[in-house]
C-alpha cells in the first residue's frame, strides 16, 4: 500500500488524476476509479472493484472485490456494495446503432443506481438502473432489483421483492407487541412506524447512538481487518 497524508492505494490500482478521494480510504489492489469520481472519507473500494466516471460516494460507503459501479451511480453515506455487485447504466443496452455503426456517448442515454444512506447491495446482486435503494435498505445476495427499494426494506430475488423490514443495525425488525403498525429491532430496540411518503419505515425513537469509527493502523502495510475488504 502506498500511503499518502490524506488516503492510501495499494499496488496496481488505478485512480484518475481528477479522481477525489476522501481521507482516511483505502483503494485495494487493480480498482479503478474514473475521472471526475468523487469518494468521501473513510471509504474502501475492494480488489478489482470499478467506480465509474464522476460517481459521487458519501462517506464510510464499502464497494467489496470486483463490484461494478456504472455511472451515474450516486451512493450516500455509509453504503455497502457486497461483492461483485453490478449497478448498470443502460436499460436498453446495444453495442451499434441500427446501421451496426459504433454507438457512441450521444447515441444513448446513461441511467444510475441511487443508494440513499446506510443501504446495503449483497454479493453478486444486479441493481437495474434507473433505481433507487432507500435508506438501510438491504438487498440480498444474488437479487436483482427492478423496481425502486423503499427504505428499511429488505428485498431478494429475481425480480427482487420484499421479504422483511430491516433496521439501522442490518437485523429484521419484529412486530411490536403493543398492537400498533410499528416495528421493533430486537439488537437495538429502536422502534420504526410506516412512512407513507416513501411506503418504506421511517425511524420512531431515538437513534441508539453509533459507535465510534475505528481509528486508522499507524503501519499502512498491516492495515486493521475492519479495512480489509471483507470477501
Ligand atoms: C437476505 C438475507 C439477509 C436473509 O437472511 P435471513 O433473515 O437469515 O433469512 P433466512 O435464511 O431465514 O431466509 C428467509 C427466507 O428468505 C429466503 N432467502 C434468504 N436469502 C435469500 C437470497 N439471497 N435470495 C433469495 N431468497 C433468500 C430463504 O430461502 C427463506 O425463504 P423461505 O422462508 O421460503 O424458506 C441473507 O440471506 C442474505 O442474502 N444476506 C446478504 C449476504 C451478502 O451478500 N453479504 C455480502 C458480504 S459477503
Amino acid at each position: 500500500m502506498t500511503d499518502t497524508p490524506a488516503y492510501r492505494v495499494a499496488p496496481g490500482a488505478d485512480i484518475a488524476e481528477d479522481a477525489q478521494i476522501g481521507e482516511g480510504s483505502s483503494v485495494w489492489h487493480l480498482a479503478q476509479i474514473r475521472e471526475g469520481a468523487a469518494l468521501g472519507r473513510d471509504c474502501v473500494v475492494g480488489r478489482g472493484a470499478y467506480i465509474g466516471s464522476g460517481v459521487r460516494m458519501g462517506d464510510g460507503c464499502k464497494v467489496q472485490n470486483h463490484a461494478l459501479v456504472y455511472e451515474p451511480a450516486d451512493l450516500a453515506e455509509g453504503v455497502f456494495v457486497g461483492p461483485a455487485a453490478v449497478f448498470t447504466n443502460d436499460h436498453f443496452p446495444r453495442a451499434v446503432n441500427p446501421d451496426l455503426s459504433p454507438k457512441s456517448a450521444s447515441d444513448w442515454d446513461p441511467v444510475g443506481v441511487t443508494c440513499e444512506r446506510g443501504a446495503s447491495i449483497g454479493a453478486r446482486a444486479v441493481c437495474v438502473a434507473p433505481v433507487r435503494i432507500g435508506a438501510w435498505a438491504m438487498v440480498a445476495a444474488g437479487a436483482t432489483v427492478v423496481k425502486d427499494v423503499p427504505p428499511y426494506s429488505l428485498v431478494a430475488g429475481v425480480p427482487a421483492r420484499r421479504l422483511a423490514w430491516v433496521g439501522r443495525a442490518g437485523e429484521p425488525l419484529q412486530p411490536a407487541s403493543d398492537g400498533t403498525d410499528a416495528w421493533v429491532c430486537p439488537r437495538t430496540g429502536e422502534w420504526y412506524i410506516p412512512d407513507e411518503t416513501t411506503g418504506g419505515l421511517q425511524l420512531a425513537s431515538t437513534p441508539v447512538t453509533d459507535a465510534p469509527r475505528a481509528t486508522p493502523p499507524e503501519d499502512p502495510e498491516t492495515p486493521a481487518s475492519e479495512e480489509e475488504p471483507r470477501a
